[in-house]
């Protein structure tokens, strides 16, 4: 499903604090964040023409540059209009929108206190893949070979490139495998997250979900944590083993791409799709789009 390369796409990216043609939106090839993952990002969607918690994106764009040991050169005031300004310029209405930030080309070695560092928003046109028919039989989940680094190993609270690459080796196994995605364990062998989506599950009327003490707290699983609340639902953030897989009838995954997906099997465990996730699917669709929900979600 390759469609059009994304470097080859038309219309404007946000560079350095000026819109620059798409395809003119190029970085030198001995730039750090290349070489050694200097790089911090966001994954944002618009619904509608508004950007879904923008101010919230932005917030941990900063924080991750910080974890990184660098100052993002735009305050977070200035990336918000950038990101609006770019959405109104590309006019897009239902878009993905991809904020980051790296260190440049001066000094090229694991050391890098002296680079420049750079910041871009792209955003294209990406409409909500809301269609319950399909989403509502739920992906196939593989179980992952790698494993979510212990926090003395990496800086887990940062949405940071170098974060990514057991993710990508972990969804390409799946991928080949004939699964959508994958569950990794963290370093203890504790349930933890999907590739780029946080987990949930649900037995007796109750939301488990694995405490985020080594993988990304996601600005979607708050929300949707704050929606269960929201509808009388008790949430419990603990340790979750493997082994409890088998007991739990319902699962489902959180993020800005994943929205709020069902999941119908994690290697040999299997799940409905029940009434709680598909309550939780709706309230969350009519929370990007500044329904009802929103403001009660927003209370909590
Ligand atoms: C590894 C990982 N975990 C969780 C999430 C969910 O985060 P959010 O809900 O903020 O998009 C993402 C997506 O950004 C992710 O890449």
């Amino acid at each position: 499903m390759a469609g059009v390369p994304f470097d080859q796409r038309d219309g404007d990216i946000w560079l350095d604090g000026n819109f620059v043609p798409w395809g003119d939106a190029k970085l030198h090839v001995l730039s750090h964040g290349l070489h050694y993952a200097s790089c911090v990002f966001e994954g944002e969607r618009a619904y509608e023409g508004k950007i879904f918690k923008s101010a919230e994106h932005t917030t941990r764009l900063h924080a991750s540059a910080s974890v990184l040991g660098f100052e993002i050169p735009f305050t977070e005031a200035q990336i918000n209009e950038a990101k609006e300004a770019l959405l109104k310029r590309q006019n897009l209405t239902n878009a993905y929108v991809r904020a980051f930030a790296w260190r440049g080309s001066e000094m090229m070695g694991v050391s890098a206190q002296h680079n420049t560092i750079h910041t871009a928003i792209a955003a294209w046109d990406w409409p909500s893949y809301f269609k319950p028919e399909e989403r509502l039989k739920g992906i196939r989940l593989d179980m992952a070979t790698y494993r979510r680094p212990d926090p003395r190993t990496a800086p887990y609270k940062a949405k940071a490139a170098g974060l990514y690459m057991i993710c990508t080796l972990s969804k390409h196994e799946a991928e080949s495998k004939g699964y959508a995605d994958a569950l990794m364990l963290d370093w203890r062998g504790q349930v933890a997250e999907a590739t780029g989506a946080n987990v949930f599950f649900i037995k007796d009327g109750k939301i488990h979900t694995p405490t985020p003490d080594c993988f990304l707290d996601g600005i979607t699983r708050r929300t949707v944590i704050g929606l269960a609340k929201a509808q009388g639902l008790e949430v419990i953030e603990r340790v979750i083993m493997p082994e409890e897989l088998s007991d739990f009838e319902q699962c489902f995954l959180t993020g800005t791409a994943a929205e709020v997906t069902p999941v119908s099997e994690i290697g040999p465990y299997n799940f409905q799709v029940g009434a709680i996730t598909q309550s939780l699917m709706e309230a969350y669709d009519a929370t990007v789009r500044g329904g009802v929900a929103a403001q009660q979600v927003a209370a909590v």
